[in-house]
């Protein structure tokens, strides 16, 4: 790694992310020293669209700075620095099914949790190890900093496939958005909170908010929430389901007063009341492809077509693409600022087993990630989260192991399914629709 020569490559450039990341590089790239950014993408005509923007982006903000896309896997991964990951395996067509099957069957039909997160899981690991091998061959110290989801599945696996390297983070960026939207609620500034955190990925609680004066803003947060509700900061540029889903944490809250939970803990929570409320013809997949695909892609061709980027709003979410950076910048410049992460346990969280790959808070900077500890957490949490535990691990083993019987177990331990028959139904069918991307379940 030559720090005055920073190169940065985006797995899955095609991705509608990508161009919130591309913005936010352009912030940073003195601090980061960029010098080549490249993207790289399996699909060639799904890349056009962004690495276009990218390149008249790049061209007009920081001319310095080389820029690439490409489909050709030596020229993304050798002597790299960061790699930002994000990739769909099966894409938006296999996120349908992934939502729409449970649904059929009576249960939750969501991207990352339930039996969709597991289909999407099994599909997910595949890929991504062959990713990390593919960039290990090229770039052996590169720092990879991965949103692929499900990221608790693709963490975990990850973690017992590569054991020994300890240049993989996986990241979420729902910590951040939560913040954000707390801090608007509470009338202040994101930067100034300081949040203590536990669970594991799209299943955790937020249960202290420091301001800079170190007066915990967690109490005066839920009475506001249970007063005004709970909605994301960009609430007006949100689709209709995501508000929803931000408007149910008044419930957990109301149910379970302690602390304030992760949007994603009602799919475990309401699993009855989530599915009735999702449609099996019309899920988050189709709200995607119809609306921001959409919207991303023709606006950048717009852009490309008009030879300039200015006036044409590419990004979705400002915080997304600013919490890779950021980290990238933060590990680059070793600063040692304070991210919620995924990290393996090993004690942070004494009474949960120590391989499970817990998110807390952590110290960030040139050694990776230092988490904070936690301490013992309370029977509720602690009983919700060894299922989740077991079901991620499960899931995991029967991809490695190639095992139905472990798949079946998975999905009979998941909150969202419970019914044995029921696991069996939706796994048959799943086997079905994934042939090709996942290894033979015996
Ligand atoms: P998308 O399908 O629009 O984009 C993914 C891109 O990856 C596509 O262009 C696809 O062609 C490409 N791709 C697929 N397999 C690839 C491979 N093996 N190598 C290189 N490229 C590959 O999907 P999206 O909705 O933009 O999401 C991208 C990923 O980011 C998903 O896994 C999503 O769940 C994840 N995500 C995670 C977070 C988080 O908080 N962790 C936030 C947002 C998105
Ligand atoms: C949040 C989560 C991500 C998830 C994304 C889905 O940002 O943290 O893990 O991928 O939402 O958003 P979408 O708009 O594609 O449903
Ligand atoms: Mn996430």
């Amino acid at each position: 790694m030559n720090k005055n020569k920073t190169k940065i490559t985006i797995v899955g450039g095609g991705s509608t992310w990508t161009p919130g990341i591309l913005k936010a590089l352009t912030r940073y790239k003195e601090s980061l020293s960029l010098k080549e950014l490249v993207l790289f993408d399996t699909n060639a005509e799904r890349q056009k669209h962004i690495g276009e923007f990218g390149k008249l982006l790049f061209k007009e903000v920081c001319p310095e700075v080389v820029f690439k896309y490409t489909t050709d896997k030596e020229e993304a991964y050798r002597d790299v620095d960061y790699i930002f990951c994000q990739i769909r395996t099966g894409g938006y067509p296999m996120r349908e099914l992934d939502e729409k099957i449970p649904l059929e069957e009576g249960v939750v039909g969501q991207e990352t949790c339930g039996a969709g997160g597991f289909a999407y899981g099994i599909r997910s690991l595949k890929d991504m190890i062959e990713m990390v091998k593919d960039i290990r061959n090229f770039s052996k110290d590169a720092w990879i900093l991965n949103y692929t989801n499900p990221a608790a599945i693709v963490a975990y696996g990850l973690t017992k496939e590569f054991k020994d390297d300890k240049r993989i983070l996986n990241i979420c960026d729902q910590p951040i958005n939560m913040l954000v939207s707390m801090a608007k609620i509470l009338g202040g500034d994101a930067q100034t909170l300081v949040p203590e955190y536990f669970g594991l990925n799209h299943f955790g609680w937020f249960t202290k908010l420091y301001n800079r004066e170190g007066k915990d803003l967690l109490p005066e947060l839920k009475e506001k929430i249970l007063e005004h509700g709970f909605a994301p900061k960009d609430a007006e540029q949100r689709d209709k389901s995501w508000l929803d889903t931000y408007a149910l944490v008044e419930d957990m809250v109301r149910d379970f007063p302690e602390y304030v939970p992760s949007t994603y803990v009602q799919y475990y929570l309401y699993p009855e009341y989530k599915t009735s409320k999702l449609d099996p013809t019309f899920t988050r997949a189709n709200e995607v492809m119809n609306g921001r695909e959409k919207r991303v892609f023709s606006e950048c061709d717009d852009a490309v077509a008009q030879g300039t980027t200015l006036g044409h709003n590419v990004v979705h979410n400002d915080a997304h693409g600013e919490m890779i950076v950021e980290i990238a910048d933060t590990i680059h410049n070793n600063k040692e600022k304070t991210y919620i992460v995924m990290v393996e346990n090993n004690g942070i969280i004494p009474n949960l087993p120590e391989d499970a790959i817990v998110e807390v808070a952590c110290v960030l900077g040139n050694r990776g990630a230092v988490p904070f500890h936690v301490g013992e957490i309370d029977t509720f949490y602690k009983g919700l989260l060894e299922n989740q535990y077991a079901y991620e691990r499960l899931t995991v083993e029967a991809f490695f192991e190639g095992s139905y019987t472990k798949a079946l177990q998975a999905l009979t331990l998941n909150r969202t399914i419970v019914d044995a028959k029921k696991a069996r139904r939706i796994l048959d069918r799943l086997i079905e629709a994934n042939k090709g991307y996942w290894p033979e379940l015996k």
